[in-house]
C-alpha cells in the first residue's frame, strides 16, 4: 500500500489551482467585483446565489449552503473521492502525486501510450458496431438505444482472428503493447498472435477519468463463455473497478446512493431507464476494496441480486465482504429480485418507478444477516440458539468495533430472545481459537457516553469568560478563528508570546485557535483553501469549512489582523481575571500556600498594567 499524500503537496495544489477556471469549465461564471457568480450547480435555482472567490480559493452557495475548495468541488460535482480529486488537480498541472514514506515503492508509472491505444481500439469497436448488421440488430434486440450505445461506448469486435492485430499491431513494439493491455494473445504452438475478442458485443470499462482500461465482451446470442473479460493488466485490476462508475459520475444530479448489480447489461439498461446510480462488479464478488471506493463517494449502497439460488449465494458472499466496511453512518442494503428476473429484464418490464419502489423493501444488512441465520437454524431450542451464536461469532468479529457492532450484537441477541449481556456472555464462554483477537464484547474499547465535564469553574470564572464574549458577533474565539481562516497570512503578525498565552485558555475553540496559529507560524498559508485542506480530516474541519462560508466581518486583512490581536489580548485578560478570582476564593476558604500567594501577587500587578 502506498502512503498518504503529503499535506503540503495538497495545499500547494489548491493554492495553485485556478478555481475560476476549474469551476468555469463546468458552470458558466459571471464576474461580479472580485468574485464570480453563477446559478448553483448543486440545487435548482433561477437567480444566481453561487459565489466563487478566486482569492480565497473557495466557493459557496447562499441558497443551499454548498461550499468548499477545488478538491471539494471535484468531489461534489464530479463525484470523485478525495484522492481522485487530488490526482485530477495534479494531473491538470502535469504533476505526479507524491506519497509519504518514500520507501514504499510508488505505483509504477503506467505508460500513457497504453491508454491512447486502448482508446483507439475502443473507437474501432464502436465503428464496427454501426457497420455490422448482425451485431447492431443484437444490440437492438437487447433493447439498447443508440443514445445508450453512445453513452457507454459500446462496440463490436468483428468475427476475425486478427482484425485488431492487423490494424493496431504493425510493429513489434505495438504488438507488445496490445498484448500488455490484453487485446491480443501469443500463439502457443507457433509464432504470432491472435485477437482476444472476436464476434462479441464490447463493453468498455472506464476509470475515473473516463479512460478505457478494459473490456467485457458478450457473445451474440449463444456461445461459451457468455462473457469474456480483459485479463488483469497494468491498467486494469478487477477487484477495484466498478463497471459504470464513470457513467454514474457523469450525471449532474446529486448522488444519493449506489446500487451494485451483477452484470454489464443490468447497469446499461438501468441507466437507460433512468436509474443512473447502478454499477457492477466485473465477474467477481464485491470486494472490501470495491466498497471502500464506493463509500468514499456515498453513504448508501444497495446490493441488488437475482432471486435465484446463485443470486442468494452471491448476496451472502457480498455480506461477508461488506462486514469490515459496516460502520455507523453507512447504509448497506440488500434487494432481492423475484426468481428468474435480473435488473435488466425487470426494469425493461416495469420501468424506473416500479423498480425503484422495490428499494423500499431492501433489507438492511443487519436484517438480512438475522434472517439468513435464523432460516438456516432452528432457534426455538437451546442447541439451536447455541449454534446461532456460534455462527454469528465469526461474522461479528469482522465488523469493526464501534456503535454499529454494538447495535448488530443487540439485534442478533434479540433474534434469539436473549439480552445483549447474555448473548455476550455466551459468546465469550464459547471455545474459540485462542489466537483470536479480543472477542466482540471486550474488543470494543470505544466509549459512548459524553465526556464528563472535569473542569470546575467557579461562577465568577464563568461570568468573566462569558463577559469576554462580544455580544451578537459570535464568541471572541470564533471571530478570531474566522479572521485567521479568511486571512491566513495575518498569523505572521501574532507574536510567539501571544500564541503561547493561548495555550492555557479554557474557552471552547481556544485549542483550535492555538493549533492554527502554531501551524501557520510553522508553515504559512496564503489562502483559505489551503487552511481548509490542512484541517480537512481534523475533527474541526467541517466547522472551519462552515466558518469560511459564513459572512466575514473584517473587510480586509488589516482589519482582520487588528481584530485578531485585540481578541487575543481580551482572551488573555479574561483568563488572568478568572485565575485571580479562583485564587482569591481559595484564600477566603482555606488559605493559599506560598507559591499560590506569589502567583496571585504576580497576577494582580500584571493585570493592573495597561493592556
Ligand atoms: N460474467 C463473466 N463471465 C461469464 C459469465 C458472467 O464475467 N462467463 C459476469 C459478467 O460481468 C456478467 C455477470 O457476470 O455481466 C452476470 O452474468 P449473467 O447473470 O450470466 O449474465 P447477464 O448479466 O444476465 O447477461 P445477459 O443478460 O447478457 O445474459
Ligand atoms: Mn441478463
Amino acid at each position: 500500500m502506498s502512503g498518504s499524500i503529503p499535506k503540503p503537496f495538497i495545499e500547494d495544489l489548491v493554492g495553485r489551482t485556478d478555481l475560476v477556471e476549474l469551476i468555469g469549465s463546468r458552470v458558466p461564471l459571471k464576474k461580479a467585483g472580485r468574485e464570480f457568480r453563477a446559478c448553483c450547480p448543486f440545487h435548482n435555482e433561477k437567480t444566481p446565489s453561487f459565489w466563487v472567490s478566486p482569492d480565497k480559493g473557495f466557493y459557496h452557495c447562499f441558497g443551499c449552503g454548498a461550499h468548499g475548495t477545488a478538491i471539494g468541488f471535484l468531489m461534489s460535482y464530479d463525484h470523485m473521492s478525495f484522492v481522485e480529486a487530488v490526482e485530477e488537480l495534479a494531473h491538470r498541472m502535469g504533476l505526479d502525486v507524491p506519497r509519504e514514506g518514500g520507501n514504499a515503492p510508488a505505483a509504477p508509472r503506467v505508460d500513457e501510450s497504453l491508454y491512447a491505444l486502448m482508446a483507439r481500439v475502443a473507437g474501432f469497436y464502436q465503428e464496427q458496431l454501426s457497420r455490422d448488421a448482425r451485431a447492431a440488430s443484437y444490440a437492438r434486440k437487447r433493447g439498447l438505444t443508440p443514445q445508450t450505445l453512445q453513452t457507454f461506448g459500446i462496440g463490436y469486435a468483428p468475427d476475425d482472428w486478427s482484425e485488431v492485430l492487423k490494424r493496431f499491431g504493425a510493429s513489434d513494439a505495438s504488438r507488445e503493447k496490445l498484448s500488455a493491455i490484453g487485446l491480443i494473445i501469443a500463439r502457443e504452438k507457433s509464432d504470432g498472435w491472435y485477437d482476444r475478442f472476436r464476434d462479441r458485443l464490447m463493453f468498455p470499462i472506464r476509470d475515473v477519468r473516463g479512460r478505457v482500461i478494459a473490456f467485457g465482451g458478450r457473445v451474440l446470442d449463444q456461445g461459451e463463455p457468455k462473457y469474456l473479460n480483459s485479463p488483469e493488466t497494468e491498467l486494469f485490476h478487477k477487484g477495484r473497478e466498478l463497471y459504470g462508475l464513470y457513467e454514474v459520475r457523469q450525471n449532474r444530479a446529486p448522488l444519493r446512493r449506489l446500487m451494485i448489480v451483477e452484470g454489464y447489461m443490468d447497469v446499461v439498461r438501468l441507466h437507460q431507464a433512468g436509474i443512473t446510480y447502478a454499477v457492477a462488479t466485473l465477474g467477481t464478488s464485491t470486494t472490501p476494496e470495491h466498497l471502500r471506493r464506493a463509500f468514499r463517494l456515498i453513504s448508501e449502497i444497495v446490493f441488488c441480486f437475482d432471486g435465484d439460488r446463485a443470486g442468494r449465494d452471491a448476496a451472502w458472499r457480498a455480506l461477508q465482504n461488506a462486514l469490515p466496511e459496516a460502520k455507523a453512518g453507512r447504509e448497506l442494503k440488500f434487494l432481492f429480485l423475484p426468481d428468474g428476473e435480473d435488473p435488466d429484464t425487470l426494469v425493461g418490464k416495469e420501468g424506473r418507478e416500479r423498480f425503484e419502489a422495490r428499494l423500499n423493501d431492501a433489507l438492511p444488512l443487519s436484517e438480512y444477516l438475522v434472517t439468513h441465520l435464523s432460516t438456516a437454524i432452528d432457534i426455538r431450542h437451546a442447541d439451536g440458539k447455541a449454534r446461532f451464536v456460534a455462527e454469528a461469532r465469526p461474522l461479528l468479529e469482522r465488523v469493526p468495533a464501534g456503535p454499529y457492532r454494538e447495535l448488530l450484537l443487540e439485534r442478533l441477541a434479540q433474534a434469539i430472545n436473549l439480552s445483549g449481556e447474555r448473548f455476550v456472555a455466551i459468546l465469550s464462554a464459547m471455545p474459540g481459537d485462542s489466537n483470536r483477537r479480543a472477542n466482540p464484547a471486550n474488543g470494543n474499547s470505544e466509549s459512548f457516553g459524553a465526556q464528563p465535564d472535569t473542569s470546575s469553574r467557579t461562577a465568577a470564572q464563568q461570568r468573566r469568560i462569558t463577559a469576554a464574549r462580544s455580544g451578537g458577533r459570535g464568541s471572541l474565539v470564533r471571530q478570531a478563528v474566522q479572521n485567521l481562516l479568511l486571512f491566513p497570512a495575518i498569523a505572521a503578525q501574532i507574536s510567539q508570546r501571544d500564541v503561547e498565552a493561548l495555550a492555557g485558555i479554557e474557552e471552547p475553540g481556544a485549542d483550535l485557535l492555538h493549533e492554527m496559529l502554531v501551524s501557520l507560524h510553522e508553515e504559512p498559508a496564503t489562502s483559505t483553501a489551503q487552511v481548509l485542506e490542512r484541517w480537512r480530516d481534523h475533527p474541526a474541519g467541517a466547522r472551519l469549512a462552515a466558518l469560511a462560508a459564513a459572512e466575514s466581518i473584517a473587510p480586509n486583512a488589516e482589519a482582520a489582523s487588528n481584530e485578531l490581536r485585540n481578541a487575543l489580548q481580551r482572551l488573555a485578560r479574561a483568563t488572568t481575571a478568572a485565575e485571580i478570582d479562583a485564587l482569591l476564593a481559595k484564600d477566603q476558604a482555606g488559605g493559599l500556600d506560598a507559591a499560590e500567594r506569589e502567583r496571585l501577587k504576580q497576577l494582580l500587578t500584571q493585570s493592573r498594567d495597561p493592556a
